[in-house]
Order: structure tokens, then C-alpha cells, then sequence
């Protein structure tokens, strides 16, 4: 059962469905030549190396990361599964004309949930500043609410049985050559003009359908 109708299935890399260029000034073309095109390739090269002749290289990479977390006892695969998932739903998260609102049952959701949209958007951002160290800041659904939560290093919310709407990386990796230590303004740009509300909310909708 996909948890996103997104292809997140083979354990490969697949290029951000945009040109590496296309997200600046916001994003620059360097931070995604290193953040995609290593940082990402390490994870998936390394993953394909350590599940080669085991069990493992016949699964999703969605239960790879769920089998491999072990109920919080992480095998040694998790930590490159994790990170190949985490990234390529980043790469999703944003498009070239993201940024601006959020709308219909969405937007709907959003408010019922976090009381405003600005609200929610301050609440996201405050989870990608306060996690400390490397990790996530997510917007998930679970029985049928909307929740904010950070995560540090590779995990991810499928290893509660969250389903995950939207992902801002908040390693440093991610914004440090176009941000340095600023990380709430690199949120705040996310937020702003990268967010691609047209997939949260088809992530919205198969999540709505499987429930
Ligand atoms: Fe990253």
C-alpha cells in the first residue's frame, strides 16, 4: 500500500522532477549539485550496497526504512534508507512555483487543526529551528489530523505509522551554502517560495482515501 502517490519505490536516485537550478535564488544550484547530487547519491549507493543479497533488496524503499528501524532498535541499513526516503520526499515537497497558499479541504484542514494557516506555518518553522542537531520538520496525518513534528538524524514519521504530508530538511547540509547558520530564514524562504502545496495536497487526498 503507497503511502504517497509518489514513486518512492525502488531504492535509486531519481532526479528532483525540476531542473538543480530551478529553485533559485531560493535554493541555489551549488546547495542542490552537492545536497542532491551527493549527499543523496552517498545515501542511495551506500543502501544498495548494504542490502545487496539480503533480504531486503526485494522491498520498497518505504519498507525497507520500516522493517530496518526495528521498533527503535535501528539495523544497520536505517540510517542510508532513511535519508534516501527523507530526501526524495524533500525533492517533492518543492517546486520551482511553490510558496504561496494552501487551498480548499487543505487549507480547511490547516485551520481546523492549528487554529490559522499562519499559525500552522509558525508552528512548522518552530519545529525546524528547535530540532536540535541534523533532522526534519514534517507536517503529517494521522486518524485524520494534521500534526507538526521534528525528527532528528534519518527518522521519519512512517516508523510511527504517521503518514507525512510535507518535509523541510533543517540539516545544515541544506541551506548552509546559501543560509550559513541562519536556519530560521532558510525555513522562512521554504515556507515562503518553495512549499508545493499541489503535492501536499494530493498527499492529502490518497492519505484522505486509504483512511
Ligand atoms: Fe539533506
Amino acid at each position: 500500500m503507497a503511502t504517497v502517490p509518489l514513486p518512492l519505490t525502488t531504492v535509486d536516485l531519481r532526479p528532483p522532477p525540476y531542473a538543480l537550478d530551478a529553485l533559485e535564488p531560493h535554493m541555489s544550484k551549488q546547495t542542490l549539485e552537492y545536497h542532491w547530487g551527493k549527499h543523496h547519491r552517498s545515501y542511495v549507493d551506500n543502501l544498495k550496497k548494504q542490502i545487496e543479497g539480503t533480504e531486503l533488496a526485494t522491498k520498497s524503499l518505504e519498507e525497507i526504512v520500516k522493517v530496518s528501524y526495528n521498533n527503535g532498535q535501528p539495523t544497520a541499513a536505517f540510517n542510508n534508507a532513511g535519508q534516501a526516503w527523507n530526501h526524495e520526499f524533500f525533492w517533492l515537497s518543492m517546486s520551482p512555483d511553490g510558496g504561496k497558499a494552501p487551498e480548499g479541504e487543505l487549507l480547511g484542514l490547516l485551520k481546523r487543526d492549528f487554529g490559522s494557516y499562519d499559525q500552522f506555518v509558525t508552528q512548522f518553522k518552530q519545529a525546524g529551528a528547535t530540532q536540535f542537531g541534523s533532522g526534519w520538520a514534517w507536517l503529517t496525518i494521522q486518524d485524520g489530523k494534521l500534526t507538526v513534528q521534528n525528527s532528528p538524524n534519518a527518522i521519519n514519521p512512517l516508523v510511527f505509522g504517521h503518514t507525512p504530508l510535507l518535509v523541510a530538511d533543517v540539516w545544515e547540509h541544506a541551506y548552509y551554502l546559501d543560509y550559513q547558520n541562519r536556519r530560521p530564514d532558510y525555513l522562512t524562504t521554504f515556507m515562503n517560495e518553495l512549499v508545493s502545496w499541489d503535492a501536499v495536497a494530493k498527499r492529502l487526498q490518497a492519505a484522505l482515501s486509504e483512511s
